[in-house]
This record gives structure tokens, sequence and C-alpha cells, in this order.
């Protein structure tokens, strides 16, 4: 793994960023996977900005994200779908059409086959983006998750339903159930980079690079993977 430290969040974005939209100009047709929740906005924000500002072409982008709540239809201001489309896709010059999140509605055992065919037909994933969550989850793989799991769905643990809770109008209301890759799915992707600051996320960071793999903590996995770079700032990277 290869770790790189920022004294600011604002220098952390940047240059996660500066990486998404370098790999866009080496390759317009490149596959990106992507992540929601909180880490990556402002990276998404420096990619809308880069675009308006340099130009820079999605029209050929192909994307895969994570994960998508259980018996949420896109247009709901919760679903990830509507989060990729408003905090990232309506921002840049990419067909919605090739952007690609998992359905959260519909035959689930389908949605999640199609997904893993559709990534495989479009080659496979270049290079995924990671939040991590503080039980070490990656997509919505909680702890337990088996390492030879592809696009399936899961239950959501309390600690990541609280952890989300912030998003809804209350708990009750987060959906208990998501679509997510699975770990398999991840590992096969070519390139990673995993976004992590603040505080809150040091002892999964220090766990996930130091600790043993083990399904208990999802994302040690990432250690086996042969192409993987953690952005952090100095608080999430404070207990290595
Ligand atoms: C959710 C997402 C994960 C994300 C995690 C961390 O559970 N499914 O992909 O990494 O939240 O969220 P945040 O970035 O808001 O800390």
């Amino acid at each position: 793994m290869q770790i790189q430290i920022f004294q600011d969040e604002k220098s952390l974005h940047h240059a996660v960023a500066q990486t998404l939209i370098d790999a866009v100009k080496a390759n317009p047709k490149v596959v990106l996977g992507l992540a929601t929740g909180s880490s990556p906005l402002e990276t998404y924000n420096n990619m809308m900005v880069d675009h308006l500002k340099n130009g820079t072409d999605y029209s050929a982008v192909v994307t895969f994200n994570l994960d998508e709540y259980v018996g949420l239809e896109g247009t709901h201001t919760q679903s990830y779908r509507y989060f990729m489309n408003t905090s990232l896709f309506n921002g840049l010059n990419i067909p919605l059409s090739q952007t690609n999140v998992p359905d959260g509605t519909g035959d689930l055992k389908e949605v999640c086959e199609t997904y893993e065919a559709k990534i495989a037909k479009a080659g496979g994933i270049d290079l995924q983006l990671l939040g991590i969550g503080t039980n070490g989850h990656i997509g919505f793989n909680e702890p337990g998750t088996s390492f030879d799991t592809r696009t399936h769905i899961t239950e959501l643990l309390q600690e990541t339903i609280d952890g989300n809770a912030r998003f809804f109008e209350s708990a009750a209301s987060v959906p208990k159930k998501a679509v997510t890759m699975g770990i398999q799915t991840i590992m096969d992707v070519k390139r990673v980079i995993l976004i992590a600051y603040g505080s809150k996320k040091a002892a999964a960071i220090r766990d996930m690079v130091n600790g043993p793999v083990t399904e208990s903590m999802p994302a040690s996995i990432l250690q086996k993977h042969q192409d993987v770079t953690l952005f952090l700032d100095e608080e999430a990277a404070a207990l290595l």
C-alpha cells in the first residue's frame, strides 16, 4: 500500500481529484468506480470546477458506483443515484446512460447479476475510489462479509445505520439493507484510491494497514491488492 498524508483536507481533496482527472486525461474511456458518503464530496466539487475551467472531457467515461440503499428509487433525495447525479454527474459532460449505480428496487437478485455482468462487459474497473466506514466497511461490506463476495444484498449494521442517520430524518428512516459490490468485485479493480480524513477514521486506518487480514475488518483485504494508494489527512493517519 502506498500512503500519502496531507496537512489539511483541502490539499487532500485536490490531490484525489487530480488523480481522477489525470486518469480521465490519460484514457478518455476510463472505467471509474465511484463512492458516496461525505468523504468524496469535496473531491467531486474539485472535479466539477476543473471541468468548468479546463474542459476535462468525460463524454466517453463509464462509471460504476459501489452501492445503493434497498427500497429507494433513484429520484429519492437520499438515494445514492440522486447523490451522484447532484454531487458530480450533472456537473460533468458525462451522459447519465454511462453512469451506473445499482438499482435498489425491483428484482434484486437480477440487479446484482446484471451489475456484475455490466462491469465485466465494460472490461472491468480501471480506478476505484473508496471511502471507509469507522468499522472498516468498504462499499456496504460490513465486518463479517466473506472476502469472496460479488455484488450482493447486505443487511446494514446498526452502527452504519446510525452513522448514516445524519442524512435522513431519523435513524428509523435509514434503509436496513443495501445492494453493494462485493469484496471480490473491489479486489478485481486495477487500481484503488481510498480517501479518509478526521480522527474518527484513525482506528480503522490503523487496523486496515497494520492489522491482520481478516473478514472482521473488511478493508484489511486491500493489503493484498497490488495497487492501492491511501490519501489521508494527519488525523486519519495519526495511529499509523
Ligand atoms: C457509507 C458508504 C461507504 C462510505 C462510508 C463512509 O456507508 N456506503 O461507501 O465509505 O459511508 O462514509 P463517510 O465518507 O461519510 O464517512
